[in-house]
């Protein structure tokens, strides 16, 4: 899950600048996105989660082990690999995007808090763009229990991270 759980504290980080929506709302005179959501926050973020991916495909090839684990190959070549390691950071900030969208729908202005959808939505993104780029390695290696575990542990994690990022000043909110 690591190149999915980069992309969104990077854009916290290295986000602003122009908004994807450029500034447009739809007919319910609301933003399509929100100021929350910027070209720059969508790129480094992608970056940096393919950055953290090919640094494990690269330890994994050389038999890398962290406490007896070994790191994910994310597939059987290069090619395929980098392809699951794209669709996990490009889907994790689509979800997240594509629940912006939502919220501003629901008339919830940017960084207001959407309880479990503002933890969860990159791992749906995530999940579903691992899915369709590579079926057969999604279902070998997000099996049930794997996939329960990321979701129990995911927003706790989010929780912390998000905590640390208001304070070092890079969220406008803790969550
Ligand atoms: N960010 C960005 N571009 C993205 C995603 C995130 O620039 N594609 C940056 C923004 O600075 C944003 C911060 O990361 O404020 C935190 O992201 P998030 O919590 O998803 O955004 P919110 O500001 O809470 O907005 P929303 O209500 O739409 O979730
Ligand atoms: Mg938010």
């Amino acid at each position: 899950m690591l190149p999915a759980y980069l992309p969104n504290p990077f854009a916290a980080v290295f986000g602003g600048g122009k908004t994807i929506d450029g500034g447009r709302v739809l007919s319910d005179g609301r933003r399509i996105l929100g100021d929350g959501k910027t070209w720059k926050g969508l790129f480094a973020g992608i970056f940096f989660g393919l950055l953290a991916g090919c640094i494990q495909i690269w330890l994994s090839g050389r038999g890398f082990e962290v406490l007896g684990l070994e790191m994910p190959g994310f597939g059987p070549d290069f090619g395929s690999a980098f392809k699951v390691v794209f669709a996990l950071s490009s889907g994790a900030l689509f979800g997240d995007m594509f629940m912006s969208f939502f919220k501003r729908r629901l008339g919830l202005k940017r960084g207001s808090p959407l309880p479990l959808v503002d933890q969860l939505d990159f791992v749906l993104g995530a999940w579903v763009f691992t899915y369709l780029a590579a079926p057969a390695w999604f279902t070998d290696n997000f099996t049930f229990g794997i996939m329960a575990t990321v979701v129990v542990v995911t927003p706790l994690l989010h929780v912390i991270t998000n905590v640390i990022g208001y304070f070092i000043g890079v969220k406008k909110e803790p969550w």
